[in-house]
């Protein structure tokens, strides 16, 4: 037993290992619970009793070393960096770069949180729509200019001699959802609807061919323009800050009467007139209006019984007032430089 354990001296001595792996193989046989050393403190207890003190200061020698050797051979491989890293399960991580949200979908969330706050909840819609939904049951006229090749991308467009008038197209406003909402429900109906959207436009820094809304719709008994004003105040309030003032202006929209578009109180100048509010201390934010009855009925729903507000607003450009980010390109590049920006806001 002296001569194997003596052997074993030299072998743990001379021992070199270039991974961690390798290193780890060296643990295992000679320092683990299954490993050498602990099957000869095994046959020590067989060892006859003159022999034991020798063998016995010997076994703990070899004991040592083992230890010793594993210990700076694990000194030695972490020293050298070039050592086997792609084996290494013990090295640290490179550093992970985490990814941000997106500004459109933090202000999305943000402004779907709020609604959510006060019994909204969220409904989608198809972005490839038929005429029906994006303009026909929304009281737009035949002749309407929305309808104009111009602004809306035409997937499949019948001729005007077809009799079947089912025009497929990208929409060109979440409006569409309105639609398809109350087709399926039952007043009450109290819901946002957020997507994309598409407009035949040429891209510059201020319009885009495809951009993304947030509509919204209350239908219940007795709803009235009061109601419209006080949840849109409590929206912008929300979104824009306490001491947000809004207005209303009179509008026209086909789908709504009487129709308004919101303005809000600068969210740079709280008024007073800068050069985002152009002066006027005023920014537009959105068109809303009470629901027209030709739409109500259009989609099945007593217009005697039932009244509704609508609205509709660009996430882009309530993103744009959030982060004075005024080149709307720079939302649809992913470019990181941008993008990197909005790491902290969660
Ligand atoms: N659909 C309109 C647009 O794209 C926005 C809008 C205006 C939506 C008034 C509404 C509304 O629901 O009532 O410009």
């Amino acid at each position: 037993m002296l001569d194997k354990i003596k052997s074993l001296l030299e072998e743990v001595d001379s021992v070199k290992v270039a991974s961690s792996s390798e290193l780890e193989s060296f643990r295992l046989k000679y320092l683990s619970k299954k490993g050498l050393i602990t099957s000869l403190f095994e046959d020590f207890r067989e060892v006859s009793s003159e022999l034991k003190r020798d063998v016995g200061q010997k076994l703990n020698e070899l004991k040592q070393k083992a230890q010793d050797r594993y210990n700076s051979l694990k000194k030695e491989l972490e020293s050298t960096d070039e050592s086997d890293t792609e084996n290494d399960l013990t090295r640290p991580a490179f550093p992970y770069p985490s990814g941000s949200r997106h500004p459109i979908s933090l202000v999305r969330k943000e402004i779907i949180d709020i609604f959510s706050r006060i019994g909204f909840t969220v409904s989608e819609g198809p972005e490839i729509e038929d005429d029906d939904h994006v303009f026909t049951k929304l009281n737009f006229a035949p002749e309407h200019p929305a309808r104009d090749m111009q602004d809306t991308f035409y997937i499949f467009r019948n001729s005007p001699e077809d009799s079947n008038p089912a025009d497929i197209l990208l929409r060109t406003h979440t409006s569409s959802v309105q639609v398809r909402v109350m087709h399926n429900q039952k007043p009450p109906i109290r819901t946002i609807s957020p997507g994309r959207v598409f407009r035949n436009e040429a891209i510059s820094a201020r319009a885009h061919c495809i951009f993304h809304q947030i509509e919204g719709l209350y239908i219940d008994a007795n709803v009235s323009f009061a109601d419209l004003k006080q949840t849109l105040l409590f929206f912008a309030r929300e979104l824009y800050g306490k001491e947000t003032r809004i207005r209303l202006r009179p509008s026209y929209f086909p789908f709504t009467e009487p129709s308004a578009e919101m303005d809000v109180s600068c969210t740079i100048c709280g008024g007073l007139g800068c050069n985002v509010c152009k002066y006027t201390g005023w920014l537009e934010v959105l068109g809303c209006g009470m629901v027209h009855p030709n739409v109500l009925e259009a989609c099945g729903i007593d217009s005697k019984k039932y009244t509704g507000f609508a609205f509709g607003m660009g996430i882009e450009r309530a993103a744009m007032l959030k982060y004075q980010v005024n080149d709307l390109r720079l939302y649809f590049e992913n470019d990181l430089r941008f993008l990197d920006q909005f790491k902290t806001v969660l």
